[in-house]
């Protein structure tokens, strides 16, 4: 059987098979098989229902289009370079198994709207995929947080070390960030079901479709307001890389904080022997390899925003085959997510965390000297004044090989006659900590209350 292009009528000679393949999609947008034929079967429906087609062709097309996506599925269906994408593969299926009616399914739409569907019904489904990954990855981050409410570590500023906070509280911010992770998400996904058949090409058309009983089918909270827009729109796409961006970096700061603390010197957590790698030469390598990956995956998906953004910006409206390229960016930040959040999770959940050298490693290095400046301030020395004394304390603690701590009430009382023997207990560390309890504090019964909050969060 010679082939024939779908569009092929006006054209009296073959494309070149070195631009049929360059101009073929199929290879990447195959992934959209289900999505294609479940947004034809609706279209279908709609068109008997509408009377644009006979009621028995909408039907056997629907019940062909279901077989067809079996055969899919079982492998048995084959997709051909020559016709190009997904939406003219399974056309062509269609119409070699029932012909004259399988060539009625196109009527009242195009290519333009059918890809913008499909892309859109693709990527809701991913959203919903990847909301739950992130909040199971949420939760796995609030049951660690609880093991650590009391787990002092130092905090940091300039990587140097600034105040004392807990490892729970450290925890909770990665939460806070996940959660706006998961809000933007769920808001991008809002902003992709909106159902674009009906758009046509790119001016609508002639035919009485039913677009809200489409968009009903399909589980669209609305159709678009604009055929130039319907087809044009890319900004969902951009958008769902942009939020998984964000997410990336969320998760890539916090893989070079696990990466940091992993290292023989900090050594604040061990990663799991089935989480780490070795190295083929050094044989006392235990790499954390895992955490360098989403580190290094972050950048991938950076590359994929930028990569649409800056395909997008020169187009004119409408439909530009420039936009086919989107896919995979997409496609790739997806993917990229997807692949990142569970075994980032995984990972966490089977790391070793050292309270002794957290807590250790939160003595040393005056973690504590805001604290001798706010016990001076309790006994009515203005602020500025204290910081002084204080920064003059901690040249002496460094000149003695000391932490402020380890002052002798003696040594304390040389730096002001203001000091007693409470000033041990209020600096202690976990006086330091405790006593942070402000909303959004490091104390223990304030970053219990963050749990128990959280845990409503991921419920609601
Ligand atoms: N494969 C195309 C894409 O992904 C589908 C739309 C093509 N429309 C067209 N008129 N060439 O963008």
């Amino acid at each position: 059987m010679t082939k024939k292009k779908l569009w092929g009528g006006r054209f009296s000679k073959e494309t070149d098979a070195m631009v049929d393949d360059f101009n073929s999609s199929i290879r990447f947008d195959n992934r959209m098989y289900w999505e294609d034929i479940e947004g034809s079967i609706a279209h279908a429906g709609m068109l008997g229902r509408c009377g644009i087609i006979p009621k028995d062709d909408a039907a056997l097309i629907q019940k062909t289009l279901k077989e067809i996506r079996d055969d899919i599925e079982a492998g048995t269906a084959e997709f051909d370079v020559y016709a190009e994408d997904i939406h003219m593969n399974v056309e062509t299926l269609l119409i070699s198994r029932i012909g004259d009616v399988g060539k009625r399914l196109h009527t009242g739409r195009s290519r333009n709207d059918q890809v913008a569907l499909d892309l859109r019904l693709y990527l809701r489904r991913q959203c919903d995929e990847m909301a739950k990954q992130l909040r199971s990855l949420m939760g796995t981050l609030l049951n660690l947080a609880e093991e650590h409410t009391e787990t002092i570590m130092p905090g940091y500023t300039h990587m140097q070390k600034a105040q004392p906070v807990t490892f729970a509280h450290h925890l909770l911010a990665y939460f806070e960030m996940l959660k706006r992770d998961a809000e933007r998400l769920k808001e991008c996904r809002g902003r992709i079901n909106v159902m674009p058949l009906g758009s046509g090409a790119l001016a609508g058309t002639t035919y009485p479709l039913d677009r809200e009983y489409v968009a009903k089918e399909l589980g669209f909270d609305a159709v678009t307001n604009n055929s130039l827009d319907g087809v044009s729109d890319r900004d969902f796409a951009i958008e769902l890389c942009s939020v998984l961006s964000l997410l990336m970096m969320h998760l890539s700061r916090f893989s070079e904080e696990l990466i940091l603390w992993s290292t023989h010197e900090f050594s604040f957590v061990e990663m799991d022997d089935a989480y780490s790698t070795g190295s083929s030469i050094m044989p006392q390598k235990k790499n954390p390899d895992v955490a360098e990956l989403i580190r290094g995956k972050t950048g991938r998906v950076y590359g994929d925003l930028s990569a649409l953004l800056v395909t997008m910006k020169g187009l004119p409206l409408a439909y530009n085959k420039d936009m086919q390229e989107d896919k995979e960016a997409v496609f790739d930040a997806v993917d990229t997510a997807k692949l990142c959040m569970p075994v980032f999770e995984k990972m966490i959940k089977t790391m070793k965390v050292r309270k002794d050298v957290m807590l250790k490693g939160a003595k040393g290095g005056f973690a504590n000297a805001t604290d001798v400046a706010d016990y001076l301030v309790k006994k009515g020395v203005p602020f500025r004044d204290s910081h002084s004394i204080v920064g003059q304390m901690v040249a002496k603690a460094i000149g003695l090989g000391k932490n402020l701590d380890d002052f002798t009430l003696h040594e304390f009382k040389e730096c002001s006659p203001l000091i007693e023997e409470d000033i041990y207990e209020a600096i202690s560390m976990e006086t330091c900590v405790g006593d942070r309890k402000l909303k959004g504090g490091p104390a223990p019964e304030r970053t219990k209350q963050e749990i128990q909050d959280g845990r409503a969060w991921l419920k609601g």
